[in-house]
């Protein structure tokens, strides 16, 4: 009942084009430890991110030094009246601010931009050709442009996304190429968001942290990342077997591929297609699978088994029979 709550609260935020979930600082560090040998030297950019209230900030400024970081560099949208700490001034103006690991951890120049700080405007794309590595949580509605545009400029990049997100032909391309990938944490592994004190609460899983912020738990986030990370390399261990259980796994009416239901369940002994649910996502090694389509049948309709369509299922293919078991 929570989770669904929390479901719908996400889909206004994405309708509703209201983004005002912040992300916790312990949620953060359970992700960033997974990739910290990729940010020596490297210039990082939180392009959602008001410097002086980010966790993301708060982040790479405190650990500045141990990351062997050469610059932050944080750029802030102006939607006037529904930031976090309402620190931003009345007025159309975003802000950026550059930390280059000054002894003070206040030292950074807050400047004030032109237009208001929309990820996509020319002064922030000038921020983003100054980057190598972009890490935020962006606003969900605006996701698709917002990783075409970091795609465009050829960078590395780590962010929260919801999960569905996956189901955004343009994103689950990207994950079939083998362009973008899931991070480590997703679901309940992603604890909860902040959220602002005017933010209706009816209905959801809610708590009180220790800073006296409002926890929204939504349990359906996910990190994606270009970055590589070990998780991604690690061979599926398959338990289950086809022959013997060809009845657990039926053909599709409209595609050669049998219907696995669970991650879990995928047979060790069967080569060929296979319709799996998008968490399985989180458990790829492009080594082990191929991505092969998602979703549709061999005549561009929904998935069927008996006249009946599946929940959403992604068509994959192991990459030879030896790497089912090594
Ligand atoms: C999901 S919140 C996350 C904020 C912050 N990155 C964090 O994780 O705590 C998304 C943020 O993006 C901002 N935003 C909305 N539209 C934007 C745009 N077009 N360009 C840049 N930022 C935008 C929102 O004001 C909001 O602060």
């Amino acid at each position: 009942m929570a989770r669904k709550a929390g479901q719908s609260t996400l889909h206004q935020a994405k309708s509703g084009k209201k983004d005002e979930f912040y992300t916790q600082l312990s949620d953060i560090e359970r992700e960033l430890i997974h990739y910290e040998h990729h940010f020596a030297n490297k210039t990082v950019l939180c392009n959602c991110d008001d410097i002086s209230a980010s966790n993301f900030a708060k982040y790479f400024i405190s650990n500045f030094e141990r990351l062997g970081l050469k610059r932050l560099i944080c750029s802030c949208y102006n939607n006037s009246d529904n930031n976090l700490l309402n620190q931003i001034d009345i007025s159309t103006h975003g802000k950026f601010a550059v930390y280059d690991g000054s002894k003070s951890k206040t030292s950074y120049k807050v400047t004030s931009l032109k237009g208001n700080g929309d990820f996509r405007s020319f002064e922030c794309q000038s921020l983003l050709e100054q980057a190598d590595i972009v890490v935020t949580n962006p606003p969900f509605s605006l996701f698709r442009e917002y990783i075409a545009q970091i795609m465009e400029f050829g960078k590395k990049f780590l962010v929260i996304s919801n999960i569905n997100a996956i189901t955004y032909k343009e994103i689950f391309s990207l994950i079939a190429k083998n362009k973008v990938w899931l991070g480590i944490n997703l679901g309940r592994g992603i604890s909860g968001f902040i959220v602002p004190e005017h933010y209706p609460l009816y209905g959801l899983e809610t708590k009180v942290n220790e800073l006296g912020q409002r926890i929204v738990a939504t349990n359906n986030c996910m990190w994606l990342t270009n970055l590589d990370h070990t998780a991604r390399h690690d061979f599926l261990p398959l338990t289950q077997r086809y022959q013997g259980h060809e009845d657990s796994y039926p053909y599709y009416d409209n595609c050669p591929a049998i219907n696995v239901n669970r991650t879990k369940d995928i047979p060790c002994d069967y080569f060929g297609l296979m319709g799996v649910p998008i968490t399985f996502l989180h458990k790829f090694n492009p080594a082990q699978f191929e991505v092969v389509r998602f979703r549709k049948g061999d005549d561009g309709k929904d998935l069927k088994i008996a006249g009946k369509p599946t929940y959403f299922r992604i068509l994959i293919r192991p990459r030879s029979a030896q790497s089912q078991t090594a």
